[in-house]
């Protein structure tokens, strides 16, 4: 078994799918769990692991016996291997003796996507407990900050949730403290005032709880209660399961709607009276990206969360939706508010015209206090605000709080859970472009929590949303590679950066306008996406797969395993082979599990052979450490992953035939002789001018690949032009090359794919790697114009 065995800091590591809190006290009764997982993926197996965490300090559970039909019980130990074949399932029964109190049960996998496991759950107590069973049913997979439970209570029957603070199991484990978790519940029965209470996990309480509203709320809970709502929302993600304990409880007593609600999100915002949402302002939130502009805030089901340092974080997030504002419009955020939480909603009238963060910025703050005051400081081109504000609130905000901006023609008026606190005038030009962004500035050493943010239409108000950058859809023109390409079975793409698309609309027309495919040219790679051994960094590469399906583009990943653009976790980790393994193989699944059915191509391995003929493979960290069948493993790790990715080897200077090119078909031949999933060969194709492989020489070498089987790919052409001074006859010569290179894929059955390492000469990484010898590489110049080198890839494209 690859995987490392339950021990401090290994648990955090993998993912956690299914904690299901149990409940107590139970005291010396005897307990018995039936627990039923099934696969729902019909291809790949579901591997994981089970576990029972035991009390407040959730430490594994001691003398708990497992049957795993059609074995005898035996004791379950620390933790029990899950294993279900392509639809398979598997019934699991748990007892003890006595003594446990409270726990958690776990299931976690590193591999296994948690949408493919379907669980069912009973709890029984064979003794005691006034013959009374206890069910639990559908836990969240994933835990969010908003829930939205439909409650059934009656005579014999009572209901809870049992709720686990998401970050508590890992925490625990690794003996860390578990900061606190608030969470409000709201429950709205059929006629009357909702009734509100609060409760805590972690920070000194029980990280895990079974909880009964007719407790919470007291005599206030009905004991009938037919279908009542119940809210929850939480300051940092939990867990909610469902609990049911009565007489023979039955399932159909019980219905739930326990999963991260981003509907819950929705009913927080009351529309003003005869009122309306724009397109796409009922949650803003959907819109995403946050983590993209800042890495102090985390997206989670349900809402958004942030924690900052010593400094200020003040976010405009120009990567998500903004607002043009003709007229009269609200904008409602539902925070969370108490002890330790501030922070302010931004809404940014003006973009900084400058370096210094207050030139030219138009800006209001609305936010609130640690007293659960309710704040607003307004910004006009100057470091120290033209208004600022506290408006004191009684009773203090408290839990769930939502705070409401209206504009009416020049007054804004701030409202706090649907009580007006105060207004301005507009006198400082905020809204003066008519066009508003959305941000958030939150002080040092502060915690925030948002579960929803709405634009709201009162009678006669006029606001649209503009989408996400990252979710427009560009035009295709007449003129473009990718209908010609298209037209051939041909995908055309280039490498790019979110950054770039997000902040400049040519850059974003030409791509979605031009190509049918996008490589991550770096937020892919293991430091930008993976810095740390417990940290991911997705949301970059998130926004460069949702502009790929905006556009409908397909997508290459790259890259799964390279000696660069390592961070020093890795490449100096002093790991031994098995654990190397594992991060590895823990690194490669999460990214293309995440990514399965939406990155079409993986480089799974880059620059793995040596320049030196004498070397065959190049001494990186992973042969070191694990030899050269690390490369194997890559490769049957991402197809474990997901079976439907094409998976390549790439590599650079094998583009000719000669030393390394051979040396890179061995390394194939032999890994399709042991059967290892692979299905192509990238060749890079950074080529100089004057010089550039023959269309005949490439073509050979290409047909050798292709008769192994293998799909031969260009992905990461570019030719650069000597500096200084770029004649016309260069660009030319340029033009020429690229139409080589495209002629000689067109001409090879096999090859499906023409990807540039980047399309305008504005960004591109030759002046940087050559010292400044070598520029203009790609088919547009730095002004977006196309160059004859466009012109030659559309021509060559375009005749028969
Ligand atoms: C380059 C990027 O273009 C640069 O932005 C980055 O600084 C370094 O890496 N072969 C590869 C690519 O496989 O990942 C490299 O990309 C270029 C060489």
């Amino acid at each position: 078994m690859l995987l490392p065995a339950f021990c401090a800091g290994q648990l955090a590591a993998a993912r956690i799918v299914y904690p299901q809190a149990a409940v107590g006290p139970l005291g010396s009764d005897e307990f018995h769990i039936e627990l039923h997982l099934a696969n729902r993926d019909p291809n790949v197996p579901w591997q994981g692991t089970l576990r029972f965490l035991d009390g407040q300090t959730l430490s594994p559970a001691a003398d708990l016996t497992i049957r795993v039909p059609p074995a005898e019980p035996a004791d379950m130990g620390t933790s029990v291997a899950v294993n279900l074949p392509p639809s398979g399932a598997q019934s699991y029964y748990i007892s003890s003796p006595g003594q446990l109190v409270v726990g958690v049960l776990v299931i976690e996998s590193e591999t296994a996507a948690p949408e493919n496991l379907v669980t069912s759950f009973f709890y029984r107590l064979l003794t005691g407990g006034e013959g009374k069973d206890l069910i639990a049913v559908q836990p969240s997979r994933s835990p969010g900050l908003a829930y939205s439970v439909t409650l059934t209570r009656r005579a014999g029957l009572d209901v809870g949730l049992a709720l686990v603070a998401d970050d508590a199991i890992a925490r625990a484990v690794q003996g860390l403290s578990i900061p606190a978790t608030d969470v409000t519940l709201t429950f709205t029965p059929a006629s009357g005032e909702p009734l509100v209470a609060q409760i805590q996990l972690g920070g000194g309480n029980a990280p895990h709880r079974p909880i009964f509203p007719s407790e919470v709320f007291g005599a206030a809970f009905p004991v009938e209660v037919d279908s009542g709502r119940l809210d929850l929302h939480a300051s940092r993600p939990i867990h909610v399961t469902l609990l049911a304990v009565g007489t023979a409880p039955l399932f159909e007593d019980v219905q739930i709607g326990a999963a991260p609600a981003e509907s819950a999100a929705w009913e927080l915002f009351r529309l003003p009276e005869g009122g309306s949402f724009p397109e796409g302002g009922a949650n803003l939130l959907a819109e995403r990206f946050w983590p993209c502009s800042s890495s102090a805030l985390e997206e989670v089901p349900g809402g958004l969360i942030g924690e900052t340092g010593g400094s200020w974080t003040t976010v405009t997030h120009t990567q998500g939706p903004s607002l043009d504002i003709p007229g009269d419009f609200h904008v409602a955020a539902a925070v969370h508010a108490g002890a330790g939480y501030q922070g302010s909603l931004m809404l940014v009238g003006r973009l900084p015209s400058g370096t210094a963060w207050y030139r030219g910025v138009r800006r209001l703050d609305v936010g609130v206090s640690e007293t659960g005051a309710v704040t607003l400081t307004a910004f006009n081109d100057s470091p120290s605000p033209v208004i600022s504000q506290e408006w004191p609130v009684d009773p203090p905000l408290a839990g769930k709080a939502v705070l409401e901006i209206a504009r009416s023609g020049n007054r804004l008026a701030v409202a706090a859970n649907g009580r007006p606190i105060g207004e301005i005038q507009d006198n400082f030009g905020l809204l003066e472009d008519r066009r508003l962004w959305l941000g958030l500035n939150l002080p040092p050493r502060s915690r925030f929590a948002l579960y929803g943010l709405a634009a709201m239409l009162p009678p006669g108000g006029q606001a649209t949303l503009r989408p996400s950058p990252f979710r427009e859809t560009q035009q295709i023109p007449e003129q473009a590679l990718r209908i010609a390409a298209g037209a051939r079975g041909l995908a055309v793409g280039a490498a790019v950066a979110p950054n770039f698309i997000a902040d400049e609309p040519d850059y974003r027309r030409i791509l979605g306008g031009q190509f049918n495919m996008l490589t991550a040219e770096n937020v892919m790679k293991w430091e930008p996406i993976h810095p740390e051994p417990d940290r991911f960094n997705f949301c970059p590469a998130d926004a460069l797969v949702e502009f790929a399906q905006a556009n409908q583009m397909a997508v290459r990943g790259h890259t799964l395993v390279w000696h660069n653009q390592l961070p020093s976790w890795v490449s100096s980790g002093n790991f031994t082979k098995e654990e190397l393994m594992a991060v590895m193989r823990r690194h490669i699944q999460t990214l293309v599990g995440r990514y399965r059915g939406k990155v079409a191509h993986w480089d799974v391995v880059n620059e793995a052979l040596d320049d030196s003929p004498g070397n065959p493979l190049r001494e990186t960290v992973f042969l070191e450490t694990i030899g050269p069948e690390y490369i194997d493993w890559a490769f049957r790790w991402a197809h474990e992953a997901d079976p439907d990715a094409k998976l390549f080897y790439n590599d650079y200077g094998i583009e000719d035939l000669g030393s390394k090119s051979d040396r890179t078909y061995q390394l194939v031949r032999d890994l399709k002789e042991r059967g290892v999933p692979i299905h192509g060969v990238g060749f890079q194709f950074h080529l100089r001018l004057p010089w550039a492989p023959t269309k005949t020489r490439m073509k050979e070498n290409f047909a050798r690949f292709t008769e192994l089987g293998l799909e031969v790919a260009v992905t990461e052409l570019d030719v650069g032009i000597p500096t200084p001074g770029i004649t016309a006859e260069e660009l030319e010569r340029q033009a020429e090359i690229y139409r080589n290179v495209l002629e000689a894929c067109l001409e090879t059955e096999g090859c499906k794919t023409f990807v540039t390492w980047g399309f305008t000469d504005k960004h591109t990484w030759i002046p940087g790697f050559t010292d400044g010898k070598y520029d203009a590489p790609l088919p547009w110049d730095e002004n977006y114009q196309p160059k004859p080198a466009f012109f030659a890839l559309l021509e060559t494209l375009r005749s028969p």
